[in-house]
């Protein structure tokens, strides 16, 4: 039997398969399987044109090309240093969140330096129009226009040094029958977009919509195609924003841009610990500040939980901006290593300001915060926390802890709960509590499950 020339592809997960079901094997999505090409009858056509490749040395450096800035700080830093010249560059994040906000106001930076475009195949220019205006951008020279066809693009861009994409799940090119937001329309889109770039130094900013399930759509298959992802998010509800950079080809990742959502659009955030700490209520019971660092930059955030009792059977453990997993882990140490029970009460732990924290260093704070709320004692306000625990209930060292002292010293706390240092050294403004154990943080709070049974 001839093999057949098309497969059947998760639009999810990415999973092939030879013939069509309702629901995926591979991430058992439904309605997910779409048919396409297989990469075999590609293969089969011959070679029309080979040449033999030209090898070089590791020593030849062409001169560094120059950045582009684009004047807006917090970008700029997540970006590596700016926009680098025959790159592409991929902004996802959930609908809604800003992202077209943010990259119309980085169109009417960049246009005042270079020739910069922006397509869009989402909204009408009339509605562009209109955000320009809200933004007070009018003025700037973007070239405005509005397409979903690829080849319409590419044709156009001539001169232009900088050209923004929103988004390309709206783009199809027409060499695949498929439709546009579907893995292959996505990828062929991109990849068209990415040969562009790279052969005509254009820097292309594509816009991309993270799926339910936290993916860019088209499963990841954009994230390892571009040289740099940038990752913006916040919650609904708060009008904070953090773009965070998650890969980048040419500058370090793990760096965060703070900005906040106004009337007028996304305005920079220049000290996010003190915007983070705003809100902090009298000696609250269960709130902590936690002294982190995101990228380059220390970060002091509140760490709030609240431990109460539970009716159900299996008490609840909700968490906001934390790992799950990681606080079962440290319930665990609480429960095993000090003896504090909280098997039959209901958990929630929240991250103020609807951040993201995924260093292990906020474990200690957790931990202080979680005994807070269990002894119903408030920490000492002026204090901040940071230490990984380790499962033995050990506190151990983290990276970068000047940084952080700094930047608690700068924001006027006095005392810093820390992993016991392996050799001693001090600090000017502020008082080191080093602990080496868990428990000796429930004692130095007088929270131990003697103490506990006082307020029970
Ligand atoms: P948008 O950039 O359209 O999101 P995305 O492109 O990621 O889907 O942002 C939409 C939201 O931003 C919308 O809910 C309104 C809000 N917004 C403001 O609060 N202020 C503003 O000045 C603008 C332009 C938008
Ligand atoms: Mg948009």
């Amino acid at each position: 039997m001839a093999k057949s020339s098309t497969q059947y592809t998760c639009q999810a997960c990415g999973s092939c398969f030879p013939k069509w079901s309702g629901k995926c094997d591979g991430c058992q999505g439904w309605n997910t399987l779409v048919e396409e090409p297989t990469v075999d009858s590609f293969q089969k056509k011959p070679f029309l044109k080979t040449q033999k490749l030209d090898f070089s040395s590791l020593e030849d450096i062409s001169p560094p090309l120059p950045r582009l800035l684009t004047g807006i700080e917090e970008f700029d830093r997540v970006s590596g240093g700016g926009l680098v010249p025959g790159s592409v560059l991929l902004v996802g994040g959930d609908p809604g969140i800003g992202k077209s906000t943010l990259l119309l106001q980085v169109a009417a930076m960049i246009s005042h330096k270079t020739s910069c475009a922006y397509i869009s195949g989402e909204e009408a220019a009339d509605q562009v129009r209109l955000r320009a205006k809200r933004l007070q951008l009018s003025s700037a020279p973007v070239q405005l226009a509005t397409t979903t066809h690829i080849g319409d693009i590419l044709k156009s861009l001539g001169t232009t040094k900088v050209a923004i994409i929103d988004s390309i799940q709206t783009m199809y090119v027409d060499t695949i029958e498929a439709a546009p937001g579907s893995v292959s329309q996505v990828r062929a889109s991109a990849h068209d977009l990415i040969r562009f770039a790279k052969k005509h130094g254009v820097t292309i900013l594509i816009v991309g919509h993270v799926t339910k399930e936290g993916m860019i759509a088209g499963p990841r298959v954009l994230e390892h195609m571009v040289d740099t992802v940038l990752y913006f998010e916040g919650e609904r509800g708060h009008h904070f924003r953090i773009l965070r950079s998650v890969k980048n080809r040419f500058g370090p990742t793990d760096e965060i841009g703070v900005f906040e959502m106004t009337d007028k659009g996304l305005q920079e955030v220049a000290n996010p610990s003190a915007l983070f700490l705003s809100q902090r209520t009298e000696d609250m019971t269960g709130a902590c500040v936690f002294a982190g660092i995101e990228g380059t930059r220390p970060l002091l955030v509140e760490i709030q939980s609240l431990v109460a009792p539970s009716s159900l059977a299996t008490p609840r453990r909700a968490v906001v901006g934390w790992d799950s997993a990681r606080l079962s882990m440290i319930l665990a140490v609480l429960e095993t290593r000090c003896g504090l029970v909280c098997g039959n009460r209901d958990v929630f732990l929240n991250v103020a300001g609807g951040l993201r924290i995924s260093e292990p260093a906020a474990d200690l704070a957790v931990a202080a915060s979680l005994l807070s709320s269990l002894g119903n004692t408030p920490l000492p306000r002026d204090a901040v926390f940071f230490g990984e625990v380790g499962l033995s209930g050990e506190i151990r060292p983290v990276s970068q802890q000047e940084a952080r002292l700094k930047e608690a010293s700068k924001l006027g706390f006095k005392t810093a709960f820390i992993p016991k240092p392996t050799k001693p050294f001090s600090c000017e403004d502020i008082t080191l509590v080093p602990l080496a154990h868990l428990s000796e943080l429930a004692s130095y709070l007088e929270i131990t499950p003697k103490a506990r049974r006082r307020y029970a």
